[in-house]
């Protein structure tokens, strides 16, 4: 038996130690807003954070997060970067197709509750193992940066989301 605290609730789970948060959250608890892309560690469509740290739920197995704290999702809008993220995320119209979207949010509202202002750089080091395959990395920085209200000065297309970059 395995308990795992998932977004503030507590789950008494008989399952084997090594299955991956991803198949457990999904397949057993039924929380599907975490996608499978890869399975390897390699896309980030599958990341959850652990103790506020994103994490790659794919390749995490259940007893590594026993104990900590999992948010996921679902719930990221509770938090304050992940509700200014989500703001930002629907102000400019972020998804294509949506698939990687769960993973990017993530990992964006990871990078914003531990860096008020972060910059490209820093939007680069964070985002980087977050793949699209719709090629939303445009939009993605510019929702980040407006939830962290850095000034996007002398890119208006990109921060309008005019028709050119949807
Ligand atoms: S599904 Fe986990 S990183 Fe791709
Ligand atoms: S929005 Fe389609 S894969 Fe990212």
């Amino acid at each position: 038996m395995i308990m795992l605290h998932i977004n503030g609730s507590a789950h008494k789970l008989h399952i084997p130690a090594d299955m991956p948060l991803l198949w457990v959250l999904r397949d057993v608890l039924g929380m599907t807003g975490t996608k499978f892309g890869c399975g390897m560690g390699l896309c980030g469509a599958c990341t959850i954070h652990i103790d506020g740290q994103p994490t790659r739920a794919c390749i995490t197995p259940a007893s590594a997060a026993a104990g900590k704290q999992i948010t996921t999702i679902e719930a990221i809008g509770a938090t304050p970067a992940g509700k200014k993220i989500q703001l930002a995320w629907l102000a400019l119209d972020v998804p294509q197709c949506g698939y990687c979207q769960s993973g990017q949010i993530m990992s964006a509202s990871a990078l914003l509750a531990g860096n008020r202002k972060p910059t490209d750089a820093d939007i680069d080091n964070a985002m980087a193992g977050n793949i699209c395959r719709c090629g939303t990395y445009v939009r993605v920085r510019a929702a980040i940066k407006q939830a962290a209200g850095v000034t996007t000065t002398g890119v208006p297309d990109i921060v309008t989301g005019t028709e050119a970059l949807k």
